[in-house]
């Protein structure tokens, strides 16, 4: 059985500044199982951020093509890389974006919201979200009435509450302590437990070395550890 969720081949991405270029992916190869939970290493400014983007159909690589599940979707429409990401892949942000203007609930439902569940039924499966994150108690609040690391946590039940094949998470336990930062992890486990995918970025070599396995971005290109 092909158990493959995520491909890149030959992926290259670079950037004009200015007229100066800066190469920061080169011909990065790379796949990821459904089941897999892994860590993307690698200094400050190495294109950790730049990859998960492109994995998240947020940007467009240089040159390279992606496959989701076993697609090509290099070529499709914004309106199609829409979809595809809408049903199978969310991203925790590494500043986390949240909605300044809608309660930690509201932030949460949204993306359930978005795919067409009922209002009910996406209210009640946010508080079981928002609870497994350690945050019942907040759940009125906006953003400005978080603490960082709350607001972390109310990132992850976002992109955790529609249950996509694939989480990619940017740095999501930078702004937490030892034992929330665990108790994310653990979310990442069950997550795994469930078939799903999870890649996540970080700069914590306690949190990195837990992965099934870690990938090292060093000039440009992916090594697998
Ligand atoms: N839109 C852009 N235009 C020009 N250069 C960019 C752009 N986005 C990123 N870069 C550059 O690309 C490089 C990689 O950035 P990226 O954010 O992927 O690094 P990172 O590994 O996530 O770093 P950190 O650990 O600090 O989050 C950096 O040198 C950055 O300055
Ligand atoms: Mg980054």
């Amino acid at each position: 059985m092909n158990r493959e969720i995520i491909k890149l081949s030959k992926i290259s991405k670079k950037f004009f500044l200015n007229k100066k270029k800066i190469s920061v992916l080169k011909s990065v190869d790379l796949k990821i199982n459904k089941g897999e939970l892994v860590s993307l290493n690698g200094p400050s400014g190495s294109g950790k951020s730049t990859l998960l983007h492109i994995i998240a159909l947020l940007d467009q690589p240089t040159s390279g093509e992606v496959f989701f599940d076993r697609k090509n979707i290099s070529r499709s429409s914004d309106a199609e890389k829409d979809k595809v990401r809408k049903k199978g892949i969310s991203i925790v942000y590494q500043q986390n974006n949240l909605l300044t203007d809608f309660t930690a609930l509201e932030n949460v439902m949204m993306p359930l919201l978005n795919t067409g569940v009922s209002l009910q039924e996406s209210l009640t499966k946010a508080k079981k979200t928002l609870s497994s994150v350690n945050l019942s108690s907040r759940i009125d609040h906006f953003p400005n009435e978080l603490s960082g690391g709350e607001q972390q946590r109310v990132a992850v039940a976002r992109a955790i509450i529609t249950e996509p094949k694939l989480i990619l998470a940017d740095e999501p336990t930078g702004s937490l302590d030892r034992k929330t930062a665990g108790e994310i992890f653990s979310l990442f486990l069950k997550l795994k437990s469930q078939n799903r995918a999870i890649l996540y970025a970080t700069h914590n070599r306690d949190l990195s070395s837990k992965a099934d396995y870690k990938l090292n971005i060093l000039d440009g290109n992916i090594i697998k550890e």
